[in-house]
């Protein structure tokens, strides 16, 4: 666990401004009292807020660790961010503001984008995707991306995402944990003045996946004549618009049927597609979408996610389009062709919320403030953070330089697991300390404990575990019981294990501390050691391969590889084997997962019984004196991989 707090607990907490205070949402402490005393009340009083074709008989069925919210209510999460906004004001309002890369531009109103829903819903019918079928979504930030999410809700089909930047054998696996019936994608994505081949990758994966019977394909960034489509399995998303109907009712699901998968990194090299119900779900990207961004009719707002992440499941589609809210879309980068881009949107738009990452605020720092100064960001009215704990330093940075100390800065912790915030202050009532994400939303109720199972005292460092259900948890990993309970629940039996460690200090605010298991947080992206581990061992050079994540300025953390070459293959540092292994992880997962360093060595410190102690080779990639090496087999090994790490690293 890396140790952020300390210094910082004893800064004095900052008041939201009063002039945000005046216009908040949430103006009173008491709605924290009333949630606790009873959640399921709390939830069920909430849950009016959205729109049923049947109300539930029963809040919460809970047998640890499975829940199930308003059972026997019928719902539809797409009819909730469309239909019922029609013959509404909201009717002819921008639901999504999209900018594509190269500065082309597109807004759809909810009734535009209601249609296009529709369209897209049918055509997927057409394709013969039915209620429960998987559909593999794999799109740069384009609005069809938005739209297929929507599309896959209203019909019942569960929609798959997979973040563009992983590479074709990553889709292959998940593609085949899913068995899905249909890939939506596109020809390619912008990434800074290049071009990213979307669907070759697509093509490439598919040789392994005999489930797929239909691919659609978005025309994007390529010259379509240059893009091969499949006779019978793969169509042009616009051909197929053409002739489709506009009209599609939505199907009333089930609360407890399920809205989606999404695959994440645990702790194994396998990753595991979460899987998320309908009204639950919903309910939680909702609400917290309302009460943390405080939002307002009036309001632009922009989460700068990609939706291949939870982030923008939650935070750019469902929460605040079931708000009825304005949404900006992003396709490319903060540095695309400037490094004021990110300003420049907020100038053109008038956004008013912001949501982003640490790691990006940490970038925005090193490249320093006249990159904002140069826009106007008189719009803004509030900030948010997610994705891996902020550093006070960033915080303050983006509360003056980007908030100009009129905008409260929202710290979200969360998962993908959790499906909507839990941890955030509430902006108009709750003090902030930079670091702190604050307190947990009503309704959730959070500890901190030792390994033993007990409770910390205040101000030590501990493992956050959730103590009752909450309806946008998740409902296990599909296909995959047993794992859900084994890395959930039985470490503190029926206690929902986070992964994370946390502190909390004398007035209540919690301080995360990073995860405490194999995950590594890289730029806010979960990437689990063994992922990297097994593509490391994949290569035919490679004999064994042990990956940590080490503390990095911008990054939170960077991939630091530590391998053992098989007889006859040389590795020194600075030789080609370096960016050889680099790329190949890259081919294997994506450029996400590219070790920022890797460093050859005969043998890798390990316990008597063969276990690769990575707690000390974190120690040697952080620059630390070695924690306890007495249940080493060979102490000298780990002696001699810090002596020659020191001196290669200087
Ligand atoms: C980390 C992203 C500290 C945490 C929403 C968690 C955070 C993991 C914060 C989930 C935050 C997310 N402060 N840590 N505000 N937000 N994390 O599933 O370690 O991609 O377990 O969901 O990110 O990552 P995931």
């Amino acid at each position: 666990m890396n140790n952020i707090e300390g210094k910082v607990e004893s800064r004095k907490a900052i008041q939201p401004p009063k002039k945000f205070v005046k216009q908040a949402n949430i103006t009173s402490k008491k709605i924290y009292e009333k949630a606790a005393k009873n959640p399921p009340a709390f939830w069920a009083e909430q849950a009016k807020h959205l729109s049923w074709f049947k109300p539930w008989k029963k809040v919460l069925q809970w047998k640890a660790p499975y829940a199930k919210w308003f059972v026997g209510g019928k719902i539809n999460a797409a009819y909730n961010c469309l239909d019922r906004f029609l013959g509404t004001p909201t009717q002819n309002k921008a639901a999504i503001i999209w900018e594509g890369e190269p500065g082309d531009s597109r807004t759809l109103t909810y009734h535009q984008l209601h249609a296009e829903v529709c369209k897209f819903a049918n055509v997927l019918k057409g394709l013969g995707v039915k209620k429960g079928d998987r559909v593999i979504v794999y799109m740069p930030m384009v609005p069809e991306l938005a739209i297929t999410l929507l599309s896959c809700a209203r019909i019942g089909a569960v929609h798959s995402v997979v973040f563009g930047g992983f590479s074709s054998e990553a889709l292959r696996d998940r593609i085949q944990d899913a068995s899905a019936k249909v890939v939506v994608t596109a020809s390619g994505g912008f990434r800074r003045g290049s071009v990213i081949q979307l669907k070759k990758n697509v093509d490439a994966s598919l040789e392994h996946c005999p489930t797929v019977e239909k691919v659609v394909v978005v025309n994007r960034a390529m010259d379509p004549t240059q893009v091969p489509l499949k006779e019978g399995r793969d169509f042009w998303w616009h051909r197929l618009m053409e002739d489709a109907s506009a009209k599609c009712p939505a199907e009333p699901m089930d609360s407890e049927d399920m809205l989606f998968t999404l695959y994440t990194s645990g702790t194994t090299g396998k990753p595991k597609g979460i899987v998320h119900t309908t009204a639950g779900y919903l309910l939680g990207a909702n609400l917290t979408t309302r009460w943390i961004f405080d939002l307002k009719d009036s309001d632009v707002y922009w989460c700068t996610a990609d939706i291949g992440w939870v982030t923008g499941h939650s935070y750019i589609v469902y929460g605040p389009l079931s708000n009825g809210a304005t949404v900006v879309m992003y396709e490319g980068t903060p540095d695309y062709p400037e490094k004021d881009r990110f300003w420049r949107i907020i100038e053109k738009y008038g956004v008013t919320i912001f949501y982003t990452a640490p790691t990006a605020i940490r970038t925005f720092m090193k490249w320093g403030e006249e990159f904002p100064k140069r826009r106007d960001l008189s719009s803004l009215r509030l900030l948010g953070s997610v994705g891996e704990p902020i550093n006070p330093e960033a915080w303050m940075w983006y509360y003056e330089f980007i908030g100009r100390k009129n905008c409260p800065v929202a710290d979200t912790w969360w998962q993908t697991e959790t499906g909507s915030i839990l941890i955030s202050p509430l902006p108009g009532i709750t003090p902030m300390k930079p670091g702190s994400a604050t307190w947990t939303m009503p309704g959730i109720k959070a500890e901190i404990l030792d390994e033993k199972g007990k409770q910390v005292p205040s101000g030590s460092g501990g493992y956050l575990v959730l103590t009752h259900p909450w309806p946008s948890m998740m409902r296990g990993i599909f296909n995959d019981p047993e794992r859900y309970q084994k890395q959930y629940w039985d470490k503190f039996p029926g206690k929902y294990f986070t992964g994370d460690g946390a502190k909390q200090d004398k007035d209540g605010f919690f301080w995360l501390l990073g995860r405490i298991d194999d995950v590594m947080n890289v730029s806010g992206h979960r990437i689990s050691t063994m992922e990297v581990e097994s593509a490391l061992v994949d290569h035919h050079a490679v004999a064994e391969a042990a990956v940590v994540g080490k503390n990095h300025d911008i990054k939170g953390q960077a991939i630091a590889a530590f391998v053992t070459l098989k007889e006859g293959f040389k590795g020194t540092d600075g030789n080609e084997m370096i960016g050889v292994l680099k790329k190949h992880v890259a081919d294997k997962i994506g450029a996400l997962a590219r070790p920022d360093d890797i460093h050859f060595t005969a043998e890798l410190p390990k316990t008597r019984s063969g276990k690769i102690m990575r707690r000390l080779l974190r120690d040697i990639a952080e620059g630390r004196a070695l924690g306890d090496t007495t249940t080493l087999a060979d102490p000298s090994v780990v002696a001699s991989l810090k002596q020659k790490y020191e001196e290669t690293e200087g």
